[in-house]
Protein backbone atom coordinates (compact mmCIF):
# COMPACT_ATOMS: atom_id res chain seq x y z
CA UNK A 1 0.00 0.00 0.00
CA UNK A 2 1.18 3.91 -0.27
CA UNK A 3 2.16 3.84 3.39
CA UNK A 4 0.90 7.59 3.87
CA UNK A 5 1.99 8.62 0.37
CA UNK A 6 -0.78 10.70 -1.81
CA UNK A 7 0.58 7.98 -4.30
CA UNK A 8 2.45 5.54 -5.23
CA UNK A 9 4.50 7.59 -7.47
CA UNK A 10 5.39 9.83 -4.61
CA UNK A 11 6.09 6.51 -2.55
CA UNK A 12 8.36 4.83 -5.03
CA UNK A 13 10.54 7.96 -5.61
CA UNK A 14 11.00 8.08 -1.91
CA UNK A 15 12.15 4.59 -2.26
CA UNK A 16 15.34 5.62 -4.42
CA UNK A 17 17.87 5.06 -1.73
CA UNK A 18 16.63 1.83 -1.16
CA UNK A 19 16.45 0.68 -4.29
CA UNK A 20 20.15 1.75 -4.88
CA UNK A 21 20.92 0.30 -1.98
CA UNK A 22 19.47 -2.94 -2.29
CA UNK A 23 20.91 -3.13 -5.92
CA UNK A 24 23.87 -2.77 -4.75
CA UNK A 25 24.08 -5.14 -1.86
CA UNK A 26 26.33 -7.83 -1.53
CA UNK A 27 27.91 -6.69 -4.89
CA UNK A 28 30.49 -4.63 -3.80
CA UNK A 29 33.99 -5.22 -2.86
CA UNK A 30 36.48 -2.93 -2.03
CA UNK A 31 38.54 -2.81 -5.32
CA UNK A 32 35.75 -4.93 -7.46
CA UNK A 33 32.39 -5.93 -7.96
CA UNK A 34 30.88 -9.90 -7.39
CA UNK A 35 28.20 -10.66 -10.05
CA UNK A 36 27.14 -14.21 -10.39
CA UNK A 37 26.23 -14.29 -13.52
CA UNK A 38 25.96 -17.96 -14.02
CA UNK A 39 26.70 -19.04 -18.21
CA UNK A 40 27.91 -15.67 -18.43
CA UNK A 41 31.66 -16.17 -17.04
CA UNK A 42 34.83 -14.85 -17.21
CA UNK A 43 35.25 -17.21 -20.30
CA UNK A 44 31.93 -15.68 -22.10
CA UNK A 45 32.60 -12.01 -20.79
CA UNK A 46 36.30 -11.97 -22.41
CA UNK A 47 35.05 -14.03 -25.79
CA UNK A 48 32.05 -10.91 -26.38
CA UNK A 49 33.35 -8.24 -28.90
CA UNK A 50 30.19 -5.86 -28.63
CA UNK A 51 27.17 -5.51 -27.14
CA UNK A 52 23.45 -4.29 -27.70
CA UNK A 53 21.19 -3.10 -25.16
CA UNK A 54 17.39 -3.31 -26.00
CA UNK A 55 14.51 -2.15 -24.22
CA UNK A 56 11.63 0.39 -23.79
CA UNK A 57 11.26 3.56 -22.69
CA UNK A 58 12.79 4.62 -19.74
CA UNK A 59 14.68 1.02 -19.39
CA UNK A 60 16.44 2.22 -23.09
CA UNK A 61 16.91 5.87 -21.43
CA UNK A 62 18.94 3.64 -18.74
CA UNK A 63 20.51 1.83 -21.03
CA UNK A 64 22.28 4.84 -22.93
CA UNK A 65 23.61 5.69 -19.47
CA UNK A 66 25.16 2.11 -19.55
CA UNK A 67 26.33 2.76 -22.93
CA UNK A 68 29.16 5.53 -21.41
CA UNK A 69 30.18 3.94 -18.68
CA UNK A 70 30.67 0.29 -20.26
CA UNK A 71 32.44 1.09 -23.09
CA UNK A 72 34.64 4.03 -20.85
CA UNK A 73 34.95 1.12 -18.25
CA UNK A 74 35.50 -2.17 -20.15
CA UNK A 75 36.81 -0.74 -23.82
CA UNK A 76 33.72 -2.82 -25.54
CA UNK A 77 31.40 -1.36 -28.23
CA UNK A 78 27.94 -0.78 -27.16
CA UNK A 79 24.57 -0.07 -28.96
CA UNK A 80 21.60 0.71 -27.47
CA UNK A 81 18.43 0.42 -29.46
CA UNK A 82 14.54 0.57 -28.96
CA UNK A 83 13.68 -3.39 -28.54
CA UNK A 84 10.77 -2.80 -31.30
CA UNK A 85 13.24 -1.43 -33.77
CA UNK A 86 15.75 -4.19 -33.15
CA UNK A 87 13.40 -7.03 -33.50
CA UNK A 88 11.74 -6.34 -36.51
CA UNK A 89 14.87 -5.50 -38.23
CA UNK A 90 17.66 -7.78 -39.25
CA UNK A 91 20.58 -6.95 -36.90
CA UNK A 92 24.28 -8.45 -37.35
CA UNK A 93 24.89 -10.42 -34.04
CA UNK A 94 26.85 -13.40 -33.58
CA UNK A 95 27.80 -15.97 -30.95
CA UNK A 96 30.45 -13.07 -29.79
CA UNK A 97 27.75 -10.61 -28.79
CA UNK A 98 25.96 -10.02 -25.72
CA UNK A 99 22.77 -8.30 -26.05
CA UNK A 100 21.31 -7.09 -22.76
CA UNK A 101 17.82 -6.47 -22.48
CA UNK A 102 16.46 -4.11 -19.42
CA UNK A 103 13.02 -4.29 -17.97
CA UNK A 104 11.33 -3.39 -15.12
CA UNK A 105 9.08 -5.79 -15.31
CA UNK A 106 10.27 -8.29 -17.45
CA UNK A 107 7.15 -8.94 -19.16
CA UNK A 108 7.44 -6.19 -22.10
CA UNK A 109 6.54 -8.07 -25.11
CA UNK A 110 8.80 -6.31 -27.75
CA UNK A 111 11.38 -6.26 -25.15
CA UNK A 112 10.64 -10.44 -24.51
CA UNK A 113 10.41 -10.71 -28.61
CA UNK A 114 14.12 -8.20 -28.99
CA UNK A 115 15.72 -11.54 -26.73
CA UNK A 116 14.36 -14.33 -28.70
CA UNK A 117 15.64 -12.46 -31.64
CA UNK A 118 19.01 -12.38 -30.56
CA UNK A 119 18.72 -16.00 -29.26
CA UNK A 120 17.85 -17.02 -32.50
CA UNK A 121 20.91 -15.28 -33.98
CA UNK A 122 23.07 -17.01 -31.45
CA UNK A 123 24.60 -13.69 -29.59
CA UNK A 124 24.36 -14.45 -25.52
CA UNK A 125 21.80 -12.84 -23.66
CA UNK A 126 21.99 -10.91 -20.08
CA UNK A 127 18.98 -9.59 -18.62
CA UNK A 128 18.61 -6.64 -16.37
CA UNK A 129 15.24 -7.12 -14.78
CA UNK A 130 13.28 -6.18 -11.06
CA UNK A 131 10.60 -9.05 -11.31
CA UNK A 132 12.12 -11.82 -9.86
CA UNK A 133 11.39 -14.99 -12.14
CA UNK A 134 9.59 -12.95 -15.29
CA UNK A 135 9.32 -14.22 -18.67
CA UNK A 136 12.43 -11.81 -19.86
CA UNK A 137 14.96 -13.40 -17.29
CA UNK A 138 13.99 -16.64 -17.93
CA UNK A 139 14.11 -16.50 -21.31
CA UNK A 140 18.01 -14.84 -21.02
CA UNK A 141 20.96 -16.81 -20.24
CA UNK A 142 21.79 -15.09 -17.01
CA UNK A 143 20.30 -12.15 -15.03
CA UNK A 144 21.24 -9.52 -12.71
CA UNK A 145 18.22 -8.34 -10.93
CA UNK A 146 17.68 -5.01 -9.41
CA UNK A 147 16.16 -5.36 -6.44
CA UNK A 148 14.55 -1.90 -6.20
CA UNK A 149 11.54 -3.43 -5.02
CA UNK A 150 7.96 -3.47 -6.88
CA UNK A 151 6.90 -0.70 -8.65
CA UNK A 152 3.11 0.16 -8.97
CA UNK A 153 2.78 3.15 -10.70
CA UNK A 154 2.79 3.42 -14.37
CA UNK A 155 5.84 6.20 -14.51
CA UNK A 156 8.73 3.73 -13.46
CA UNK A 157 11.48 6.28 -11.14
CA UNK A 158 12.77 3.89 -8.66
CA UNK A 159 13.84 1.36 -11.31
CA UNK A 160 15.57 3.72 -13.66
CA UNK A 161 17.95 4.23 -10.54
CA UNK A 162 18.51 0.57 -10.35
CA UNK A 163 18.57 -0.35 -13.60
CA UNK A 164 21.39 2.35 -14.13
CA UNK A 165 23.11 0.91 -11.04
CA UNK A 166 22.85 -2.44 -12.36
CA UNK A 167 24.54 -1.25 -15.69
CA UNK A 168 27.71 -0.05 -13.67
CA UNK A 169 27.91 -2.79 -11.82
CA UNK A 170 28.38 -5.25 -14.53
CA UNK A 171 30.66 -2.39 -16.43
CA UNK A 172 32.76 -2.75 -13.37
CA UNK A 173 33.04 -6.01 -13.75
CA UNK A 174 33.38 -6.37 -17.36
CA UNK A 175 36.39 -4.25 -16.68
CA UNK A 176 37.72 -6.05 -14.12
CA UNK A 177 37.42 -9.32 -16.31
CA UNK A 178 38.78 -7.54 -19.81
CA UNK A 179 41.49 -6.22 -17.45
CA UNK A 180 40.95 -2.56 -18.58
CA UNK A 181 40.84 -0.84 -15.75
CA UNK A 182 43.25 -0.56 -12.53
CA UNK A 183 41.89 -1.75 -9.50
CA UNK A 184 42.68 1.35 -7.81
CA UNK A 185 39.88 2.97 -10.28
CA UNK A 186 37.45 0.15 -9.18
CA UNK A 187 38.00 1.12 -6.14
CA UNK A 188 37.48 4.88 -6.34
CA UNK A 189 33.88 3.99 -8.44
CA UNK A 190 33.05 1.46 -6.00
CA UNK A 191 33.70 4.29 -2.94
CA UNK A 192 31.73 6.75 -4.54
CA UNK A 193 28.52 4.42 -5.71
CA UNK A 194 28.54 3.75 -1.61
CA UNK A 195 27.76 7.52 -0.72
CA UNK A 196 25.08 7.71 -3.16
CA UNK A 197 22.03 6.17 -1.38
CA UNK A 198 23.11 8.92 1.31
CA UNK A 199 23.20 11.55 -1.40
CA UNK A 200 19.96 10.95 -2.70
CA UNK A 201 18.19 10.95 0.66
CA UNK A 202 19.87 14.59 0.69
CA UNK A 203 18.77 15.37 -2.81
CA UNK A 204 15.20 14.00 -1.61
CA UNK A 205 15.04 16.59 1.53
CA UNK A 206 15.48 19.33 -0.23
CA UNK A 207 13.29 19.82 -2.92
CA UNK A 208 11.81 22.88 -2.03
CA UNK A 209 12.51 24.98 -5.34
CA UNK A 210 11.00 21.51 -7.31
CA UNK A 211 7.89 22.21 -5.74
CA UNK A 212 7.48 25.50 -6.00
CA UNK A 213 8.28 25.42 -9.71
CA UNK A 214 5.73 23.11 -10.48
CA UNK A 215 2.80 25.08 -9.40
CA UNK A 216 4.39 27.99 -11.27
CA UNK A 217 4.84 25.96 -14.05
CA UNK A 218 1.02 24.35 -13.89
CA UNK A 219 -0.04 26.00 -17.14
CA UNK A 220 2.81 25.30 -19.50
CA UNK A 221 2.00 23.68 -22.65
CA UNK A 222 4.98 22.67 -23.48
CA UNK A 223 9.11 22.03 -21.74
CA UNK A 224 12.27 21.24 -23.25
CA UNK A 225 15.22 19.65 -21.31
CA UNK A 226 18.85 19.64 -22.58
CA UNK A 227 22.08 17.39 -21.69
CA UNK A 228 24.80 16.34 -22.98
CA UNK A 229 26.63 12.91 -22.26
CA UNK A 230 25.30 10.91 -19.74
CA UNK A 231 23.38 14.45 -19.07
CA UNK A 232 21.63 13.12 -22.15
CA UNK A 233 19.68 10.32 -21.10
CA UNK A 234 18.80 12.27 -17.92
CA UNK A 235 17.58 15.14 -20.51
CA UNK A 236 15.31 12.59 -22.31
CA UNK A 237 13.80 10.59 -19.32
CA UNK A 238 12.71 14.01 -17.64
CA UNK A 239 11.00 14.82 -20.95
CA UNK A 240 9.12 11.33 -20.71
CA UNK A 241 8.19 11.19 -17.48
CA UNK A 242 6.51 15.20 -17.67
CA UNK A 243 4.65 13.79 -20.61
CA UNK A 244 3.61 10.55 -19.25
CA UNK A 245 2.08 11.97 -16.11
CA UNK A 246 0.86 15.80 -16.98
CA UNK A 247 0.02 15.64 -20.81
CA UNK A 248 2.40 18.67 -21.26
CA UNK A 249 4.41 18.23 -24.52
CA UNK A 250 7.67 17.87 -23.61
CA UNK A 251 11.16 17.50 -25.92
CA UNK A 252 14.75 16.42 -24.40
CA UNK A 253 17.23 17.05 -26.78
CA UNK A 254 21.15 16.36 -26.74
CA UNK A 255 22.92 20.33 -26.28
CA UNK A 256 25.20 19.74 -29.38
CA UNK A 257 21.82 19.11 -31.63
CA UNK A 258 20.68 22.58 -30.87
CA UNK A 259 21.87 24.55 -33.82
CA UNK A 260 20.65 21.57 -36.30
CA UNK A 261 16.88 22.19 -35.52
CA UNK A 262 15.76 22.35 -31.84
CA UNK A 263 17.46 25.73 -31.24
CA UNK A 264 13.95 27.14 -33.43
CA UNK A 265 11.59 26.59 -30.75
CA UNK A 266 13.19 28.73 -28.44
CA UNK A 267 11.12 31.96 -27.75
CA UNK A 268 10.38 34.33 -25.26
CA UNK A 269 9.05 32.10 -21.92
CA UNK A 270 10.11 28.90 -23.38
CA UNK A 271 11.53 26.63 -19.94
CA UNK A 272 14.43 24.73 -20.64
CA UNK A 273 15.90 22.32 -18.28
CA UNK A 274 19.29 21.56 -18.66
CA UNK A 275 21.28 18.81 -16.77
CA UNK A 276 24.66 20.38 -15.86
CA UNK A 277 27.81 18.00 -15.58
CA UNK A 278 29.84 18.82 -13.16
CA UNK A 279 32.62 21.62 -13.66
CA UNK A 280 35.09 19.72 -11.37
CA UNK A 281 34.44 16.42 -13.20
CA UNK A 282 33.72 17.58 -16.35
CA UNK A 283 35.01 21.41 -17.66
CA UNK A 284 34.86 20.67 -20.90
CA UNK A 285 31.38 19.24 -21.18
CA UNK A 286 30.83 21.89 -18.67
CA UNK A 287 31.69 24.46 -20.68
CA UNK A 288 29.39 23.25 -23.72
CA UNK A 289 26.48 23.11 -21.96
CA UNK A 290 26.95 26.96 -20.50
CA UNK A 291 27.38 28.00 -24.54
CA UNK A 292 24.41 26.22 -24.82
CA UNK A 293 22.69 27.82 -22.21
CA UNK A 294 23.70 31.39 -23.16
CA UNK A 295 22.43 31.03 -26.97
CA UNK A 296 19.37 29.83 -25.57
CA UNK A 297 19.19 32.81 -23.25
CA UNK A 298 19.77 35.10 -25.37
CA UNK A 299 16.94 33.92 -27.60
CA UNK A 300 14.51 34.34 -24.24
CA UNK A 301 14.10 31.11 -22.78
CA UNK A 302 13.84 30.77 -19.30
CA UNK A 303 16.64 28.13 -17.81
CA UNK A 304 16.15 25.57 -14.90
CA UNK A 305 19.31 24.00 -14.16
CA UNK A 306 20.47 21.13 -12.76
CA UNK A 307 23.59 21.19 -11.45
CA UNK A 308 26.27 19.89 -8.79
CA UNK A 309 26.49 22.20 -5.71
CA UNK A 310 29.70 23.53 -5.50
CA UNK A 311 29.10 25.26 -9.14
CA UNK A 312 29.04 28.64 -9.27
CA UNK A 313 29.87 29.20 -12.89
CA UNK A 314 26.22 28.60 -13.55
CA UNK A 315 24.41 30.70 -11.50
CA UNK A 316 24.82 34.09 -14.11
CA UNK A 317 23.05 31.45 -16.25
CA UNK A 318 20.11 30.12 -14.58
CA UNK A 319 16.64 31.23 -13.37
CA UNK A 320 16.58 28.36 -11.24
CA UNK A 321 18.80 26.54 -9.66
CA UNK A 322 18.46 22.80 -8.38
CA UNK A 323 21.48 20.92 -6.98
CA UNK A 324 22.68 18.17 -6.69
CA UNK A 325 26.09 16.30 -4.72
CA UNK A 326 29.13 16.24 -6.03
CA UNK A 327 29.97 12.81 -7.40
CA UNK A 328 31.54 11.21 -10.18
CA UNK A 329 30.53 11.48 -14.17
CA UNK A 330 29.04 8.12 -14.62
CA UNK A 331 26.78 8.19 -11.16
CA UNK A 332 25.91 11.56 -11.92
CA UNK A 333 22.61 10.35 -13.36
CA UNK A 334 21.45 8.87 -10.67
CA UNK A 335 21.05 11.74 -8.68
CA UNK A 336 20.18 14.79 -11.42
CA UNK A 337 17.29 12.48 -12.77
CA UNK A 338 15.38 12.92 -9.02
CA UNK A 339 14.66 16.53 -9.15
CA UNK A 340 13.17 16.07 -12.84
CA UNK A 341 10.88 13.38 -11.51
CA UNK A 342 9.78 14.98 -8.74
CA UNK A 343 8.77 18.23 -11.20
CA UNK A 344 7.07 15.71 -13.27
CA UNK A 345 5.18 14.31 -10.02
CA UNK A 346 4.28 17.67 -8.55
CA UNK A 347 3.53 19.69 -11.44
CA UNK A 348 0.97 16.16 -12.48
CA UNK A 349 -0.65 16.89 -8.88
CA UNK A 350 -0.95 20.65 -9.48
CA UNK A 351 -3.02 19.97 -12.25
CA UNK A 352 -5.07 17.44 -10.71
CA UNK A 353 -4.25 14.57 -12.14
CA UNK A 354 -3.63 11.27 -11.35
CA UNK A 355 -0.08 10.84 -11.14
CA UNK A 356 -0.30 6.68 -10.72
CA UNK A 357 -3.03 5.90 -13.47
CA UNK A 358 -2.11 8.13 -16.45
CA UNK A 359 -4.62 8.29 -19.79
CA UNK A 360 -4.05 5.87 -22.12
CA UNK A 361 -1.11 3.96 -20.37
CA UNK A 362 -0.27 0.82 -18.40
CA UNK A 363 2.29 -0.30 -16.28
CA UNK A 364 3.09 -3.06 -18.48
CA UNK A 365 3.33 -3.30 -22.47
CA UNK A 366 2.34 -6.66 -22.90
CA UNK A 367 0.28 -6.30 -26.37
CA UNK A 368 1.43 -4.47 -29.43
O1 LIG B 1 8.79 -3.00 -17.64
P1 LIG B 1 9.72 -2.32 -18.60
O2 LIG B 1 10.92 -1.74 -17.93
O3 LIG B 1 10.14 -3.24 -19.72
O4 LIG B 1 8.90 -1.14 -19.22
C1 LIG B 1 9.44 -0.35 -20.25
C2 LIG B 1 8.60 0.87 -20.50
O5 LIG B 1 7.30 0.50 -20.86
C3 LIG B 1 8.53 1.79 -19.28
O6 LIG B 1 9.80 2.18 -18.83
C4 LIG B 1 7.72 3.06 -19.61
O7 LIG B 1 8.39 3.86 -20.52
C5 LIG B 1 7.40 3.81 -18.31
N1 LIG B 1 6.00 4.05 -18.21
C6 LIG B 1 8.18 5.11 -18.19
O8 LIG B 1 7.87 5.82 -17.04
Amino acid sequence: EKGGWNSFMAKEISEGPEAVENTMRGRLADSHVELDLGALDDEALRSIDRIVIVACGTANYSGLVGKYAIETWARVPVEVDLAHEFRYRDPVLDERTLVISISQSGETMDTKMAVQHAKAQGARTLSICNTQGATIPRESEAVLYTHAGPEVAVASTKAFLAQVIGQLLFGLHLARVRGTMADEAIAEVVAEMRELPAELRQVLAEQEAVHELAHWMADSRSVLFLGRHVGYPVALEGALKLKEISYIHAEGFAGGELKHGPIALIEPGQVVFVVVPSPRNEPLLHSKIVSNIQEIRARGARVIVVAEAGDAAVLPYADVVLRVPLTLPMLEPVLQVVPLHIFALELATAKGLDVDQPRNLAKSVTVE
